[in-house]
């Protein structure tokens, strides 16, 4: 993506309001369907500073934290996640501007959540076969007990 159009913003704008609907910190464009690379987040505790990343991509990464992560689309489910301590991230703003943002902690790991997203992979994929059988068992219970 080179440029940021109406298109992308509106969509941010959609993406933000579902995502403070949903008390997430985080929200990537496939997880409502749409095949493009924008991202929202806002980490801040009075849920007024929206982060806005079109076309992120980590340009570097060093060290390594483990924290546990929930996920909007794997509701209910909580696991530690083992990924960098600090990235590097290159991006869009809203505007199409370029930018790029160091990031540790809790930022870091929100991020690389969010790109994995666009990439098609959920954190549950980095879990030991025993665990992740667990939470698909988990999942599908959720999912028989919803339909009725
Ligand atoms: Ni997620």
């Amino acid at each position: 993506m080179e440029s940021v159009t109406d298109y992308e913003r509106q969509l941010a704008a959609d993406m933000l309001e579902t995502m403070y609907e949903a008390r997430g910190i985080g929200l990537a464009a496939t997880q409502v369907n749409k095949g493009v690379r924008v991202v929202v987040m806002d980490l801040s505790e009075g849920r007024d500073e929206p982060r806005f990343f079109i076309n992120p991509e980590i340009v570097d990464r060093s060290g390594s934290q483990t924290c546990e992560e929930g996920c909007l689309s794997v509701p209910g489910i909580y696991a530690e996640v083992e990924r960098a301590e600090k990235v590097t991230i290159r991006a869009l703003d809203l505007d199409g501007e370029a930018f790029e943002l160091e990031a540790d902690g809790l930022l870091a790991v929100c991020i690389q959540h969010e790109i994995d997203h666009l990439d098609g992979k959920v954190f549950v994929d980095y879990l030991s076969p025993l665990k992740r059988r667990m939470v698909e068992k988990r999942l599908r219970k959720q999912q028989r007990a919803a339909k009725v």
